[in-house]
């Protein structure tokens, strides 16, 4: 999401505005921020420091904090980082350019950090010729809903990110569609929460009606999206996912925790036993969906035996790929609050038990793809070797392949699946299937 958000910055200042890989050259540094954890949070604070003496042979230069971070410590930023112009929250960045203009005029720190519930995406569509995107993209991210109702107990996103507010459903097909005429072939719909998309509006889609709409576009191959809340994937949207053959078969479900106990605790609202049933209809009405999924150890209270939980839910759904982090006291939040923290040293023991575990799974599930052959969206050269495209599975997973033909960015081919990696699979070209 913060990707996306970024993008539109770019958007908008695309008339006024190029990007530049050197700092030294830079009118204007905007720093795009995370809070969800603690962690990418002083990383604002360092990275924005770096940029001080840029200022002192440059005082034009414009520097700014954006994104969640900015959000949840508004002017602090600017009476620790006095070098810092611009404080633009979660609803505040999209007055970007509005915030430069007013800086120029009164050359005084813009802080816009209000959040309003009632607060309407703009829908920022890309100028012809002036896309700050150099090749033609293939896949590309749209948010149809930002905030989040649900309060985990964890979680500082509801707090920086606001309520839940769904776009409308014109301005997503509107989006999209731009998006698709650029050449863009596979959509990840963004939300925190998408599967309660539209409940709150009247005469909205749900989540699986939209996801329909979207897969009407023509030209469109691929549709993604994320995330899942388990409490509210429905078995109208599995039905969806099983019949739309333009939907990927993978979905990212965060499972957080395994024991019941702590699942309660982090206000999840869901039982590891109504977790395991929706993955058993996920998999009967899906065959071969990947599931992927975010774990958290060390939760306040959680003890060995609730983490031997966690690790038995690993074994039991078998999970492609996990995301897994040491649990982050947040300002704002219930568990910030919760007595018997679990120390840094025990969490750390935890996280390195999490890695080791799935390790083994991704491995054998990464295995079993060599021998087969897969469809595969090529998204361009793989990064670490010029010689080879890189492109995935409709289950998610990276392939890196050799062709002998140059032109295949864009295109969906078959590949022949002949070596497992650790995070990837590798393989050789057969056929292009679309173009
Ligand atoms: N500590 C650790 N991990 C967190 N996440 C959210 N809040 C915290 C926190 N306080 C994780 C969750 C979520 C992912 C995006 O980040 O697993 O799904
Ligand atoms: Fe945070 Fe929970 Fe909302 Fe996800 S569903 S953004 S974890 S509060």
């Amino acid at each position: 999401m913060n990707e996306n958000d970024t993008e539109k910055m770019y958007i908008l200042l695309s008339d006024e505005y190029e990007p530049t890989q050197n700092p030294e050259e830079a009118d204007l540094i905007l720093i795009n921020t995370c809070s969800v954890r603690e962690k990418p949070q002083h990383k604002t604070y360092s990275e924005a420091g770096r940029y001080k003496h840029l200022k002192k042979k440059k005082p034009n230069l414009i520097i700014g904090i954006t994104g969640c971070v900015a959000q949840q410590e508004g002017e602090n930023i600017i009476k620790r980082l006095p070098h810092v112009d611009l404080v633009l929250g979660t609803q505040g960045f999209y007055f970007i350019k509005k915030a430069l203009e007013t800086f120029r005029k009164t050359k005084k720190p813009v802080i816009l950090t209000e959040l309003k519930p009632d607060f309407k995406i703009p829908l920022i569509l890309e100028k012809e010729n002036t896309s700050i995107f150099p090749n033609k993209r293939v896949t590309a991210f749209v948010t149809i809903m930002q905030g989040c109702d649900n309060f985990c107990t964890y979680c500082i996103v509801p707090y920086v990110r606001g309520r839940e507010i769904s776009r409308a459903p014109e301005d997503i097909l509107k989006e999209v569609k731009e998006l698709v005429k650029k050449g863009v072939r596979e959509i990840t719909l963004l939300g925190q929460n998408v599967n309660s998309y539209g409940l709150k509006e009247k005469g909205y889609p749900d989540f699986a009606d939209l996801l329909d709409m979207v897969s009407k576009i023509d030209g469109l191959w691929r549709i993604r999206f994320t995330t899942s809340h388990p409490k509210d994937l429905s078995d109208k949207l599995i039905e969806i996912m099983a019949n739309n053959p333009k939907i990927c078969k993978h979905i990212h479900l965060p499972l957080q925790a395994g024991s019941n106990r702590i699942l309660k605790k982090m206000n999840r609202k869901y039982t590891k036993e109504d977790y395991l049933r929706k993955i058993e209809k996920l998999r009967n009405a899906i065959p071969g969906i990947s599931i992927t999924t975010d774990i958290i150890v060390g939760f306040p209270g959680e003890t060995e035996e609730d983490f031997k939980e966690t690790l038995e839910m690993l074994e039991k759904v078998r999970y492609h790929e996990i995301f897994s982090f040491k649990y982050s006291d947040r300002p704002f939040t219930v568990a910030q609050k919760m007595s018997n923290k679990v120390s840094e040293e025990e969490k750390k023991r935890r996280l390195k038990k999490v890695h080791e575990v799935q390790a083994k799974i991704t491995k054998e599930i990464y295995e079993s793809y060599v021998g087969k052959e897969v469809e595969v969206l090529v998204e361009g050269l793989s990064a670490k070797s010029k010689d080879m495209f890189m492109g995935r599975t409709t289950t998610n997973v990276i392939v890196n392949f050799k062709a002998p033909r140059l032109d295949l960015k864009g295109a969906l081919v078959k590949v022949l699946i002949e070596e497992a990696g650790k995070h990837s699979l590798k393989g050789k070209y057969l056929e292009t299937l679309k173009i």
